[in-house]
């Protein structure tokens, strides 16, 4: 017996619940940092509920998670949604989590309403979106579309002094249940729910963003390098004081960029000093700069005058610099035809919607390199995010829901191509035992 598929809205709100109960913080927030133990029970619920449900589980060499739910014709690639599970160190309960619950309850109402769709629908919890714990983020939909370095990026540290090598291993280990498939593979489109991030959509009162762009990030790593030696003794010209050159070279940067353009967004967020002691000038000062604009060549200028304004004050204050790139993800637009198909599908609805550009990165900007994408965006209240105090409204979170199943329904049923090369490995080839024994030791 088929039916028209129904989002269950209770259950999708119970999800949500359910999962921010994982890595709970104090203030109501969550800390699930990527590949931790909070993530693997994230991981392994999400895998339960699908085994429940009689899903395909996937996993691959990243630790991206996938859930597939066949369709009529398995030569067909599917339509990907989802998100991810892991979470700032003080992070809300939606950033990531609803747009991946959204899709698990997308595929069960599929399976609710015995919908045979023409396209398998499959989700996926991206691994590592954040990278707050392990640099750089999106790690996941990097390596998926092919840019990732995972072997390279074995050795990071965290900012708890693990090896990322050993926890992505852990990780895998947690969930043996899941099959493991080469890294990478055919999708028709990709469509990912998320929650705004910024006030556009609550200001305007409207519950549903078309997002057509995404602006460009670039993470850098600044260390001042000068000379400890004793606090109380040491003259002015005897001092070569990497704490008074960072904080000079930062406070200039403060001045000059965001104040000359409005589109200019410049964040310190991480300082490291060394070796920590009252009474010691530090020998080495590391700091984080996170950039973003909408064009690629005003980051290169901003990136730039970084650069000018971190030597000179590294001139003045008698101290080395080097200044390491951690992460370039370029501003980039979505698909037409898929926010068209959103579009549509908000119109069937009666859902009112407006086109919207992110402001925040996401692991929908990589996937769009190899497949049409678009994504769907939430109001949060005040537009507050990367914080405990992240909010979405129930109706908003249905509506969002609703719209992403209408949205994947026509995209299962239309005729759109994958933009992967045909020359890369069909889906859900099986590993080599060889291959997946090395990616779990
Ligand atoms: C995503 O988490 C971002 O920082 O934009
Ligand atoms: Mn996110
Ligand atoms: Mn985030």
């Amino acid at each position: 017996m088929t039916s028209s598929p129904q989002i269950n809205a209770q259950r999708l709100l119970q999800r949500i619940a359910d999962f921010a109960s994982i890595g709970a913080t104090q203030a109501g927030g969550v800390n699930r940092q990527a590949l931790s133990v909070e993530d693997r029970a994230a991981r392994r619920l999400l895998a339960e509920l699908a085994f429940a449900r009689g899903f395909n589980v996937y996993q691959d060499a990243i630790a991206n998670l996938f859930i597939s739910r066949a369709g009529r014709d398995p030569s067909l690639p599917p339509v990907l949604i989802g998100s991810h599970l892991d979470s700032q160190p003080t992070g809300g309960r939606f950033d990531g989590a609803l747009g991946t619950l959204s899709a698990f309850e997308v595929l069960e109402a599929l399976q609710d309403a015995g919908v045979v769709t023409e396209r398998s629908v499959e989700m996926v919890s991206w691994t590592n979106e954040e990278g707050s714990r392990f640099s750089p983020g999106c790690m996941g939909s990097m390596a998926f579309v092919g840019v990732g370095d995972i072997a390279g990026w074995r050795d990071t540290r965290g900012t708890d002094g693990t090896r990322l090598g050993d926890e992505l291993a852990a990780t895998l280990k947690a969930l043996p249940e899941a099959k493991m498939q080469p890294v990478g593979h055919a999708v028709s489109s990709f469509v990912e729910v998320h929650i705004e991030q910024g006030p556009v959509l609550e200001r305007a009162g409207i519950p549903i963003g078309l997002v057509t762009s995404v602006q460009g990030t670039r993470w850098l790593e600044v260390s001042f390098i000068g000379e400890a030696a004793h606090a109380g003794t040491t003259p002015l010209e005897f001092r070569k004081d990497p704490m008074a050159a960072a904080v000079a070279a930062i406070a200039q940067l403060q001045l000059v960029v965001m104040p000359a353009d409005p589109m200019a967004r410049l964040t310190v967020g991480r300082m490291s000093v060394e070796p920590s002691s009252v009474n010691v000038i530090p020998s080495k000062v590391t700091f984080t700069i996170d950039i973003r604009h909408p064009s690629k060549e005003l980051l290169s200028s901003i990136e730039a005058r970084i650069d000018a304004e971190c030597r000179t004050s590294a001139k003045r204050h008698m101290v080395d610099v080097l200044i390491e790139k951690r992460f370039d993800l370029a501003p980039g637009k979505f698909d037409t035809t898929v926010v068209d198909v959103i579009d549509s599908a908000c119109e069937r609805l009666c859902v009112p919607n407006m086109k919207i550009v992110s402001g925040a990165f996401h692991d929908a900007l990589f996937v769009s390199r190899v497949a049409p994408t678009a994504m769907i965006f939430v109001p949060c209240r005040d537009g507050i995010s990367h914080n405990e105090a992240e909010f979405v409204t129930s109706e908003n979170i249905e509506t969002g829901a609703k719209v992403l199943l209408e949205t994947a329904l026509s995209l299962a049923r239309g005729a759109m191509t994958s933009y992967f090369p045909s020359a890369r490995r069909p889906r859900h080839l099986p590993m080599s035992k060889r291959a997946v024994r090395k990616a779990r030791s």
